[in-house]
Parts: structure tokens; sequence; C-alpha cells
């Protein structure tokens, strides 16, 4: 785990206060409380420069929402999860013809998406009209999400923190989803300037987990053996399958989502 520090704007909620602490007691690191007005993006930068040791990432609640902070870009702005994309996707994007949605209506469809993160795929998915159960595993991105399913009950479904594989493996027989979608963290670019703002901050947040493949495999073996229709893996374009070649891709420029029929 890279070095973090837990913090929230003065005056605080107490219940953010009790969040933010209770983090801060898992993860082994500290809380502050940030200078009245470190909502501003000028004071945050300022109060972000002077912290030292400088953490690389800062969990931060800037009054209204959990976000995360890049400390080593001061003036950047801060990552929350659930907020849908500027381009909103139709269900004839990639990612609902790698679902099988583009045809037809996707309500009912119950998807699991094991791999929650930013929570934007969960959105558009739920968005779509499917049923969508949200796994999480790492703690700072389940407290990302649960506070965006708290201002959004609607669109971002409640998240189960937990580790994926353990929680599928354990499905009974009745609660085997539809899909299940994976999106682990994607294997470092060449061109790291490519990569987003807010993908940047997730990766070095979470550090090492994302060369783990052996547990990525793991994870699409038990997806495979217990989604009633389709597993979906989301990929880099040139990156190889995780698991088998696929029944068939669905390719965009940035991202190639492999189909597994099962
Ligand atoms: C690339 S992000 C997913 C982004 C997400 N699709 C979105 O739209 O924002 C990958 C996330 O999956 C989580 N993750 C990876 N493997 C997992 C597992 N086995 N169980 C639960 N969460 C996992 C990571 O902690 C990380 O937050």
């Amino acid at each position: 785990m890279p070095e973090l520090l837990v913090a929230s704007t003065t005056p605080v909620d107490p219940r953010i206060r009790a969040e933010g602490q209770q983090l801060a007691v898992t993860l082994g690191v500290a809380f502050v409380e940030a200078p009245l007005g470190a909502a501003d993006p000028a004071a945050r930068k300022a109060w972000l420069a002077a912290i030292t040791p400088r953490p690389a990432v800062v969990v931060f609640h800037d009054g209204e929402a959990w976000t995360l902070l890049d400390a080593g870009k001061p003036e950047s702005e801060p990552v929350r999860a659930g907020v849908a994309r500027t381009n909103p996707v139709g269900r004839s994007s990639p990612l609902g013809r790698a679902l099988g949605v583009h045809k037809r209506v996707a309500d009912g469809l119950t998807v699991l998406d094991a791999t929650g993160g930013l929570g934007r795929d969960a959105l558009t998915m739920s968005r779509w009209g499917c049923h969508v159960t949200l796994i999480e595993r790492s703690a700072v991105m389940a407290l990302l999400l649960a506070d965006a399913h708290r201002r959004d009950p609607s669109s971002i479904p409640a998240v189960i923190h937990a580790e994926a594989t353990a929680v599928i493996a354990a499905l009974p027989d009745g609660a085997r989803p539809d899909v299940i979608y994976l999106d682990p963290m994607h294997p470092p670019r060449r061109k790291a300037a490519e990569v987003k703002h807010d993908l940047a901050v997730l990766g070095k947040l979470l550090g090492d987990q994302r060369h783990d493949v052996s547990a990525e495999q793991r994870l699409w073996e038990v997806a495979c053996e217990c989604a009633r229709h389709r597993v979906v893996v989301k990929r880099p374009p040139h990156a190889p399958p995780l698991g088998a070649a696929p029944a068939h891709s669905v390719n965009s420029t940035r991202v190639r989502f492999d189909v597994y029929l099962t």
C-alpha cells in the first residue's frame, strides 16, 4: 500500500469524521482534518504542498463526497466515484454489445460487476436498466462507492466490500447472475501520459495489485463457472486475454471487451 493520508474538511460532520477515522485505522495511516476552506482548489493546493512527508494519495472528504487526491499534483481535480463519463454511452456502444443488450431492452438483466473501481461502468449498466451487483475489495474504493450510493441510490448500486473471487465461488445456484463483468487493473501502459487522471490516481492508490495476473485468472475462472450466460472482460486493446481465447471480442480504439459464453 503506497503512503496514504485520510483527511476531511473542517468543520466536519461527525459521521464523516467517524468514517475517515475508521478507514485510517483499517489502513494504518493518519487521519487529519484539513484547514477550513480546503475544498477550494487554491487553498487545497497550498495545504497539500505543505504536507510533509507528502503521501502519494490523499483520501479526502471535500464537504460533499469522499474523493481521491493525487498529492504529487496538488493542482489536480479530486476524483469521485459514481460520476458518469463526460460522453455518455448508449446500449449500442462496445460495452452494450459485449453485454448483449444492444438489440434488446436491458431491463431485468442481472449483472455482477466484480471490480467496482470508480463505479462508472456500473452506473452505465444500471442506467440501461440492468440490475447491477457491485463488489470492490479495496477499502478506500468501497468507501467512495458506498458514499456515491448514499448520494444517488437509484443509479449507483450498493457496494459489497469483499474479494470478488470468494463471493462468486460461494454464490448459491439461485443467486447466479446472468452476466459477470470484470475490469481488473490494466497492465501499465508504456506512455504514462496516455493514462487518464482518474485511472492514474487509482493506479497510485492500488499499486502492486495491478500485476497479480494469477489472482485475476482465478477470478475469471470462478466467474466462468458461475455466470448463467456470459462473462465480459475489459482489456487494453493489445493485451492478451485474461483467460482462454474468448468466444468473440468487441473492439474500440481504447479498449477491448472479451466475451465468454458460459
Ligand atoms: C480498473 S478498476 C475498475 C473500474 C470500473 N470498471 C469503473 O468503471 O470505474 C479495477 C477495480 O477492481 C478492483 N478489484 C480488482 N480485483 C478485484 C477482486 N478480485 N475483487 C474485488 N475487487 C477487485 C480494484 O480494487 C479496482 O478498484
